[in-house]
């Protein structure tokens, strides 16, 4: 059995005491807990691949952070004057708390992306919150799993799969990466070093082509029901979980569908696409659709309608309001807003704690309103 049930905050946290004695550690001590913000150094900039880069950050306060793998933090840095958050998955393992990273892509249009490779530099300094998001092994016992990667999104696996192998528990992890060209595949040495020296982890690379390498020994070509029947023939009785873009992502549910997989043991995480299981996207009640609300914004004394199958969020800043937002789907905790009068229908992923919403936050991304509201803003 993978022992990620130790990694839960509890266990993490205890750990990271034992490490934390203020005795042997001067200023280490403090934690980093989901829900809170940081400011964050920025103390390594590392090239993976050619449009690849690893940032590794720790807290300005020395706080270790707890996490469990396959979450995310959201960054905050200041981009032409202005504060642009963004979510990213830690790539690094919870079991190494004080220096965390992130590996980011640099895509075409990329706000933040293009920022970070272009711009940070060690020393730098920028806020985060988190961490948060319920992509994770924690709380989901399993005996074999079965990562699925493409691209980037190997980040949340990368850490899976750091934790597992530094917690030296008795693995059973079959890691399938897909690339476009062996050159493009991110943490290629280190998932060889890790296989190498960790029974129980096997690691298949699978690209589209060979780009400038002369040989290459794993399978050419997209991950496929028979490449998979053929790599992994046990897939069936593994915990699944996948991370990538939309398109590879919605190929993996179509050969899983076809293989009759049960999707009660399938992940996946994306920040694009506004689903975190492979259940249908739910219809809105009809009363929702037919009603017409009133949006008053306390503190710019703006004022808007909205139909009630929209979210505010949506709604907010298609009038022009200015607030802050990242995920879009109720995890990251960025669009939080007090809610000073009216109610709303909210379905969030963990974004918000019960305590908050008792003092009357609500999550805009993931909130239509069911009555005329007033927000703090
Ligand atoms: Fe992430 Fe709303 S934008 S929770």
């Amino acid at each position: 059995m993978t022992t990620y049930e130790n990694l839960t905050r509890p266990a993490t946290a205890s750990a990271v005491q034992r490490f934390t004695d203020p005795t042997t550690w001067g200023t280490f001590g403090a934690h980093w807990h989901s829900g809170e913000q940081k400011n964050l150094q920025c103390c390594a900039v590392r090239r993976e691949t050619h449009d690849v880069k690893t940032f590794i950050f720790r807290c300005a306060d020395f706080s270790a952070l707890s996490f469990e793998p396959g979450q995310f933090i959201t960054i905050s840095p200041i981009i032409g004057g202005q504060t642009v958050a963004r979510c990213y998955t830690l790539s690094s393992s919870p079991t190494r708390p004080f220096a965390f990273s992130i590996t980011v892509k640099r895509v075409p249009g990329g706000t933040v992306s293009n920022w970070l490779h272009d711009n940070l530099q060690p020393g730098d300094s920028l806020n985060a919150s988190g961490p948060a998001g319920s992509f994770t092994p924690v709380g989901r016992p399993a005996s074999k799993l079965l990562y699925l990667s493409a691209g980037s999104g190997v980040t949340p696996l990368m850490s899976m799969t750091r934790a597992a192998c530094d917690m030296a528990g008795n693995l059973d992890i079959v890691f399938v990466h897909s690339a476009r060209t062996p050159s493009d595949i991110i943490f290629h040495s280190e998932l060889t070093r890790l296989q190498a020296a960790t029974p129980g982890l096997r690691v298949i690379s699978i690209c589209e082509g060979l780009g400038d390498m002369a040989r290459w020994e794993q399978p050419i070509g997209r991950l496929e029901l028979s490449l998979l029947n053929q790599q992994v023939p046990d897939y069936k009785e593994r915990e699944i979980f996948t991370c990538g873009p939309q398109g590879y992502m919605e190929a993996v549910r179509s050969l899983l569908r076809e293989a009759a997989f049960d999707f009660a043991h399938y992940h996946q995480e994306s920040f694009d696409i506004g689903v975190l299981n492979d259940e249908p996207l739910i219809e809105q009640a009809p009363s929702l659709q037919q009603n017409v609300f009133t949006v008053t914004l306390s503190r710019s004394g703006k004022t808007f309608s909205m139909p009630g199958n929209q979210t505010v969020l949506s709604a907010a800043k298609r009038a022009g309001a200015i607030v802050p937002s990242s995920c879009s789907q109720g995890v990251c905790g960025t669009c939080k807003t007090a809610l000073l009068q009216g109610t709303v229908e909210m379905n969030h992923n963990g974004g918000i704690r019960q305590r908050e919403i008792d003092k009357g936050l609500r999550l805009l991304c993931c909130s239509k309103p069911t009555s005329d509201l007033v927000l703090d803003l």
